[in-house]
């Protein structure tokens, strides 16, 4: 092997394995003196590691050292995630991700995935043919415009695919060489991102209109056509694209949306675990949603498809569900609504008789009072919409209220949980979107209701099942199966963050028997599903390099 070829093989994270190359591999490869004597393991390696990221002043910083530890070497990174998930997801994920996202030009090091930028859009074929990429299965892609509950990160936005597909790779066990974070750079209307010197991406407003719609056209038919048959999950676009770019394509190819879709399916699977617990099914529950952008009403849309599956017709079903955004509650005749929006509106004539405190719309606390409901999702990235007075209005009224803050990251949730189980007396049951500390007297302890629980499993299944589509109905597959394994036995509501890897095997299975009884999947393997999926997973070892 020559000296460049050497260099080329460290350089490399995917074939990279630092000092735990062996001497036999040293001597095959040239690698003497490219690397100190000392020969590791994978273990040594992932303790020395655990003690230096340890050593880092702050989770931001904890956040780059992972990052440029994924660059140096994929197996070491995995590892070390895999083995310390519940330490590792807030760093790797919500909430640190978030200023990842933000601080991304101070951190920008070496490329990883792909920046399509509009002033390249003649070129994205070209740039997708690269055979590095010849092996690809996932694309994550976003256009950096709601990023968490944080806005325009503009380039920025592509820690948001990279973070997904780490968590791909830790929960479904797809190899990294398979994965591909894609931003595409239309600007940023962010002016404090676009006017910084030192800001990595396009430095122009966004591109919005026939223009973005054609560039995100010649992206998805690249893309279709590059690799059929590969997934492709949209992220962290701003409401309004989230929803019209998702009907577009879901008929074209293997695609879904992860903070419509995704958060739908954990959302729900999470209040069928906690109705379990209360012991009153959901097709009796009072649920208000605050913030009815594409989390949320896509919360509510899969919620209602929940109802209508036990039992309930269309009209009963969205009767149980309230929605209030920027406006206050959802009523027919108001400006500006999104079709999603529109299916969710109350008629005026339903809250003709309704009690009132302020004279604008209806807002969180009238609706509170008012419905009196039984479960209460915040998807509004608005920090402290759940006051105190609202919660201890709903909790009058209600012996467990549910209530789930799911905006991201920490600082944009509606409520602190501690607040809430506060306010509450220990009777909330309470899930967030992001992690936070353990709350003493929460019964279920608090439990982090984030998509992470969904959409690896979901990817995984579609994928191990050959499906060409992806349906609402794999979706409502993936939350019931959520919330099997939810059961009784857990501290808090769903399986502890370290079962993460057995959650999505389970959802996979689930998604995949679902494609097959749509028919938008292969015929079922010898082995079964289980067996199938088991086998699709890859675990974070080093294989021999000679
Ligand atoms: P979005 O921008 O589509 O929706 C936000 C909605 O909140 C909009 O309809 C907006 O009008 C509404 N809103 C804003 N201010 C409001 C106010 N003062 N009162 C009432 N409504 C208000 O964003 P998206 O994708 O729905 O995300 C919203 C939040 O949910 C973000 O913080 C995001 O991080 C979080 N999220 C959490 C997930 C999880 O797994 N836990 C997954 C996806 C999103």
């Amino acid at each position: 092997m020559t000296h460049a070829a050497a260099r080329a093989l460290l350089s490399d994270p995917l074939t990279n394995k630092g000092t735990a190359f062996t001497p036999d591999e040293r001597d095959a490869l040239g690698l003497h003196g490219l690397l100190p004597p000392h020969v590791g393991t994978l273990e040594s390696q992932i303790a020395r590691r655990l003690v230096a990221l340890r050593g880092q002043p702050d989770a931001f910083h904890r956040y780059a050292f992972l990052r440029e530890l994924q660059d140096a070497n994929e197996v070491l990174f995995h590892a070390l995630v895999a083995r310390n998930l519940e330490e590792l997801l807030p760093l790797v994920y919500t909430p640190t991700v978030g200023e990842g996202c933000e601080r991304f030009s101070e951190i920008w090091r070496r490329p990883r995935g792909l920046f399509l930028s509009y002033p390249n859009r003649h070129r994205i074929a070209d740039i997708l043919a690269d055979p590095a990429y010849d092996r690809v299965k996932v694309i994550v892609v976003s256009d950096g415009e709601r990023i968490l509950g944080l806005g325009d990160q503009g380039a920025g936005g592509m820690g948001i695919p990279i973070g997904k597909l780490a968590l791909y790779t830790a929960c479904a066990g797809i190899h990294p060489s398979e994965v591909l974070p894609i931003l595409l750079d239309v600007g940023t209307d962010n002016a404090t991102r676009r006017d910084d010197p030192l800001y990595v991406g396009w430095q122009h407003a966004r591109v919005r209109g026939e223009e973005y719609d054609g560039f995100v056209e010649d992206f998805v038919a690249a893309v279709a056509d590059r690799w059929p048959g590969v997934l492709l999950q949209w992220e962290d676009f701003a409401g309004a694209n989230a929803h019209r770019l998702l009907a577009r394509y879901r008929d074209r190819l293997l695609t879904f949306n992860d903070d419509i879709q995704g958060t739908a399916a954990v959302a729900v699977g999470t209040v069928l675990a906690a109705v379990a617990r209360t012991g009153q099914p959901l097709i009796e529950q009072r649920i208000v949603l605050f913030g009815a952008g594409a989390a949320g009403s896509g919360i509510a849309a899969l919620l209602i498809a929940a109802m209508m599956a036990d039992g309930l017709d269309a009209s009963a079903a969205r009767a149980r569900v309230w929605a209030v955004d920027r406006e206050g509650l959802l009523i027919e005749g108001q400006n500006a609504l999104s079709d999603q929006q529109r299916a969710l509106c109350r008629t005026p004539h339903e809250v003709a008789g309704w009690s009132r405190t302020d004279g604008g719309g209806i807002g969180l606390f009238d609706t509170v009072a008012n419905v009196r409901p039984t479960v209460l999702i915040g998807a509004s990235a608005q920090p402290g919409a759940f006051s105190e007075k609202i919660v201890r209005e709903m909790a009058a009224h209600v012996d467990r209220p549910v209530i789930f803050p799911l905006s991201n990251p920490s600082s944009r949730a509606e409520a602190h949980p501690a607040d809430l189980v506060a306010w509450t007396e220990a009777r909330a049951i309470v899930g967030t979107g992001s992690p936070f500390a353990p709350v003493i007297g929460a019964t279920p302890a608090v439990t982090q209701v984030n998509n992470v629980y969904v959409f690896p499993g979901v990817g995984l299944g579609a994928l191990v099942a050959g499906a060409t589509r992806i349906s609402d109905g794999m979706f409502m597959a993936a939350a019931r199966a959520l919330a099997a394994v939810a059961g009784t036995a857990h501290a808090g509501l769903l399986p502890p963050i370290t079962d993460l890897r057995a959650v999505a095997g389970r959802i996979a299975v689930a998604v995949a028997e679902q494609a097959q009884a749509e028919g938008l999947a292969a015929a079922v393997p010898a082995g079964g599903w289980s067996a199938a999926v088991d086998a699709a997973m890859w675990h974070p070892v080093y294989t021999p390099a000679i």
